[in-house]
């Protein structure tokens, strides 16, 4: 690859895989039989991606995270058709070092598609040069967190009772990287996790099982200011973090487990001495976008289950424009979810039961309830978690034209209408 300008093909196919051994059932990935390889550019590149759909069914792939122009985006008005057509993406990645993510984004197909194996990462990179475990595979690993239901028999099922419908589908089964509970060999020493929450519908509370605390180092957008340290960390559809622990302290052979709650679905085990790193105690500083230059407040009220999802009371339609706005304006997005009665449905106030992505920007969170950001909230966003009654205002500034989305990352959700567009002129 000359310098400065990356080229990938991603064909989008149809495969078996065994989830569990000796049982293949029918898959969907890129460029293989699930999933998708990690893509990657230098801030300041061009990146030309070509996508072949060989599926039998329209697919589109969007870039989530990165902030490119409308028509590169990847979303619902970028359809490439089955059979082996075409299209391609061609953008400059303008954003500091970040671990984004692709996956389909059709009407009405986003859900099953990225539940059938459709996904994979983007990890963006920059020139900060700090003293961060970065060897890939090895002290930075990468981890793609997605439930999956399976039959006794190891065959994989999509929805089958109204709860999927009503919640989004949630499955029996924690899959990391593709694999059912894995088992991964690190050094004993600092390790770095990129975290992403590819899961149709379900959130974690990402936990190590000794109580191991770690550093939260950067959200959806990149490096935080400073490192976080925290014992869990929440994490709803679509939203990634990076995480650094330490496992220097622990006896070569010993394993650790890593999950949600009572449930550890990946194990540790902790190999020969890795290299060295020090975490710095500042990162790098974000600018914050300042409130003078707001003119404008756009509200969203979040409500609804099942078929009855709702932004402000209406649901997605291809061809209506529900927001307008200008490039280079700044702008305060207040998004509450609001159930009503569906209030008591859903395991109550402490459960994440819709989120909130945009395409085309990232924003910084002003305010949770009324109160500043915390955790990875203080970093760049592009995708946040919402309980019933919650309201979050997003500061955000405007840098790319076109026909963006907004909507709940939840993607049953997603497909049954909760979604808008904006269009930035
Ligand atoms: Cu991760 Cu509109 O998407
Ligand atoms: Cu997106
Ligand atoms: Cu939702």
């Amino acid at each position: 690859n000359e310098k400065g300008y990356v080229k990938y093909t991603l064909n989008v196919q149809q495969g078996m895989y065994e989830y569990f051994t000796g049982v293949k059932v029918p898959s969907l990935g890129y460029n293989g039989n699930i999933l998708g390889p990690t893509l990657k550019a230098k801030k300041g590149d061009i990146v030309e991606i070509k996508v072949k759909n060989f599926l039998k069914e329209e697919t589109t792939v969007h870039w989530h995270g990165m902030v490119v122009p409308g028509e590169m985006d990847g979303g619902p008005h970028q359809v490439v058709s089955p059979n082996g057509s075409e299209w391609t993406a061609r953008f400059k990645v303008e954003q500091q070092a970040a671990t984004l993510w692709y996956h389909p984004h059709g009407i009405g197909t986003t859900a099953s598609q990225v539940y059938g194996g459709l996904g994979g990462l983007f990890i963006v990179e920059d020139e900060n040069r700090l003293n961060l475990p970065n060897e890939y595979g090895v002290d930075d690993i990468p981890l793609v967190i997605q439930d999956k239901r399976f039959s006794q028999k190891g065959d994989l099922l999509y929805l089958t009772n109204m709860n999927d419908i009503m919640y989004g589908m949630l499955g029996n089964k924690v899959l990391v990287n593709g694999v059912i509970e894995p088992k991964k060999t690190i050094p004993r020493g600092k390790v770095r996790f990129r975290i992403l929450n590819a899961s149709n519908a379900r959130s974690y509370n990402l936990k190590f099982n000794n109580k191991l605390p770690f550093v939260i180092i950067a959200s959806d957008g990149g490096l935080l200011e400073k490192p976080i340290k925290v014992n869990d960390v929440l994490l709803s559809p679509g939203e990634r973090v990076e995480i650094v622990a330490d496992f220097s302290e622990f006896d070569e052979g010993s394993e650790i487990l890593f999950g949600d709650r009572g449930y550890n679905f990946l194990t540790l085990k902790v190999g020969k001495k890795g290299k060295r790193y020090e975490i710095p105690t500042r990162l790098i500083d974000i600018d914050k976008i300042s409130e003078k230059d707001v003119v404008r407040v756009r509200e969203f009220v979040l409500s609804g289950l099942g078929h009855m999802v709702t932004i402000n009371g209406k649901q997605f339609q291809m061809n209506r424009i529900d927001e307008n706005t200008k490039i280079g304006t700044t702008e305060i997005w207040r998004v509450s979810v609001r159930m009503g009665m569906h209030g008591m449905m859903g395991g109550g106030r402490n459960s994440i039961i819709h989120n909130f992505h945009a395409h085309g920007v990232l924003f910084q969170v002003l305010k949770r309830n009324g109160r500043k950001p915390t955790g990875h909230e203080q970093g760049w966003k592009d995708t946040i978690a919402l309980r019933n009654g919650d309201t979050v205002d997003l500061i955000m500034n405007f840098r790319k034209k076109g026909v963006f989305m907004y909507h709940c990352h939840i993607l049953e959700h997603e497909d049954n209408g909760m979604m808008g567009q904006f269009l930035v002129s």
